[in-house]
């Protein structure tokens, strides 16, 4: 039987400590539509009701990620899969999946502890356009590729690539071999769709769930003025503009109001079809601007 496998990253929760920061953060540098109801504070980055759910708490860090299947069969496939292989899940009542906006739901943890939801059937709104919360030159580039990317916590790179290989049924594997100091540190990078990777791990002495998470935009203009923004705002970066050897994305980094970062870029290539590995990591630039911010 064929592997069950995801298709994308379609959403994560957040829990922040400052609501307010991160609305201002996510419309006036992102470009996200903010949107605060009886059903809790969402972010949307395209038609899907919502792509980040901003959670009040003193966590400030990551407390889920949705990965999507198919359908049905998919999530049907994916629970045998799961008994298969041993992985602790719980199905998510009918009331539970539709409070997340979706079809159906289970629950389970990677091997960092790292809280997973896999869904099926999002909830799509055709029927509302998205709005943008600042100007935007072009739109976020999500589609079939998801909403982007997380670089998360691990606890050793082989039981995380593990798991997401054989148990959730990404492809990829170490691409970045970065020698610090007197450290070799090997970057290992997941992908379930086009994107060049949906999930990374390997970041040294990284505690919080969530280190960043990447959104790409369809038009490098809007690269530059949330550059522009961050800077006359005096956001933290801590990479400035560069692009990267393995996914080709000119992007940079900035601090979010939780302290874990966002990575805001344009003209990301394709997932490998075949292994390879980079020593430097990038193809220019990225350099750290406040290298106190790490870890
Ligand atoms: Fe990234």
């Amino acid at each position: 039987m064929d592997k069950a496998r995801v298709t994308e990253l379609g959403y994560l929760g957040l829990g922040v400590s400052d609501l307010g920061a991160w609305r201002d953060f996510a419309t006036e540098i992102l470009g996200m539509e903010f949107l605060d109801d009886d059903s809790g504070a969402r972010l949307r980055m395209d038609y899907w009701r919502q792509r980040i759910v901003l959670h009040q708490g003193a966590d400030d860090d990551l407390r889920y990620m949705g990965f999507r299947l198919s359908g049905p069969e998919a999530f049907g496939a994916m629970q045998r899969q799961l008994t298969e292989v041993g992985a602790k899940f719980e199905v998510a009542s009918a009331a539970e999946a539709e409070d997340h906006h979706v079809l159906e739901m289970l629950r389970l943890e990677d091997p960092a502890g790292v809280p997973i939801e896999l869904f099926h059937g999002p909830q799509v709104d055709l029927h509302v356009p998205f709005r943008p919360g600042r100007g935007m030159h072009g739109r976020f580039l999500t589609g079939d590729q998801g909403l982007g990317h997380v670089i998360i916590r691990d606890r050793g790179i082989a039981e995380s690539e593990r798991f997401y290989r054989e148990v959730l049924g990404m492809r990829g594997g170490v691409e970045g071999r970065l020698q610090i100091g007197d450290q070799r540190v090997d970057m290992v990078f997941m992908h379930c769709n086009a994107r060049g990777h949906t999930v990374g791990v390997g970041v040294p002495g990284w505690t919080k769930r969530i280190q960043h998470f990447m959104v790409e935009v369809d038009n490098l203009d809007d690269v530059g003025l949330a550059y522009d923004l961050v800077r006359q705002r005096q956001i933290p970066i801590l990479m400035g503009l560069g692009r990267h050897g393995n996914d080709k994305m000119v992007s940079f980094y900035m601090q979010t109001p939780s302290g874990f970062f966002c990575e805001y870029g344009w003209g990301g290539g394709h997932s490998f079809a075949q292994s390879e590995y980079n020593p430097r990591g990038n193809i220019w630039g990225l350099d750290a601007e406040s290298p106190s911010l790490r870890g």
